[in-house]
């Protein structure tokens, strides 16, 4: 694999940043300097440094993106673009969404290789809380959070009890679920009478969409995030 690849996947920095680190003469390969973005590694078996500190290989990739909208929530797709096509470093590595969100729905998506990471914050049992921003159509009436505290009722059954914080806009709201049903926050707007007209994903558990990330924008989760998540 080439250097500046390899630095890239291990959260070094982005390209462009690796290819300056290499430029600065920053970056050893098996203790020799090296200045080339091409030079080839064996990413399993070499040493790297940067800066003097040993770049250990990870083969497990966790990311954060701000979802854009129009893109869909799957590694393939035969009709729209997907996520995974929005990355460009890491596509030999298997890649997948953990979870869903709607073609429509923007913000925080993680992107990983590692499905027990997948199971520990998806799996309904975990209960991990996912908070979204809201748009609504019509403002949010003052009865609205009881109905989401006690469990709103859809075809599937009772949900779990959700929070609803009705912000100085009334159409706009933060909702916090458990679950991840099937459009499960546009399905509980339905079942108090309104409709979502924008969905955006704020955080999972403890982790918040970093707000430099651009729509389409992703970046290596750090260590202390996967903490955040209980990941270490
Ligand atoms: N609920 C929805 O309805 N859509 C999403 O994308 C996520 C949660």
């Amino acid at each position: 694999m080439r250097i500046d690849k390899f630095l890239a996947q291990m959260g070094v920095g982005t390209r462009t940043e690796v290819k300056a680190l290499l430029k600065k003469g920053r970056v050893l390969h098996n203790g020799v300097k090296i200045k080339s973005a091409k030079t080839q590694i064996d990413s399993e078996h070499d040493v790297v440094e940067v800066d003097g500190q040993f770049i250990a290989y990870e083969p497990f990739v966790y990311l954060m993106m701000n979802k854009p909208q129009n893109f869909i929530s799957a590694t393939v797709d035969d009709q729209h673009q997907t996520v995974i096509d929005l990355i460009e470093d890491y596509q030999h590595l298997d890649l997948f969404p953990v979870g869903r969100l709607d073609k429509d729905t923007e913000g925080l998506l993680l992107i990983t290789n590692d499905g027990q990471f997948n199971h520990e914050l998806m799996s309904p049992n975990k209960h991990v809380s996912k908070t979204y921003w809201v748009k609504a159509k019509y403002a949010l009436k003052a009865s609205d959070p009881k109905r989401f505290e006690e469990g709103i009722t859809l075809k599937e059954g009772q949900l779990q009890p959700a929070h609803l914080e009705i912000l100085d806009e009334p159409t706009t709201a933060f909702v916090t679920i458990q679950e991840g049903k099937y459009h499960q926050v546009k399905r509980m707007f339905h079942a108090i009478d309104n409709d979502v007209v924008a969905l955006k994903r704020m955080s999972i558990g403890a982790l918040t969409l970093d707000s430099s990330l651009q729509p389409g924008a992703y970046r290596p989760l750090t260590e202390d995030e996967l903490k955040l998540l209980n990941y270490r």
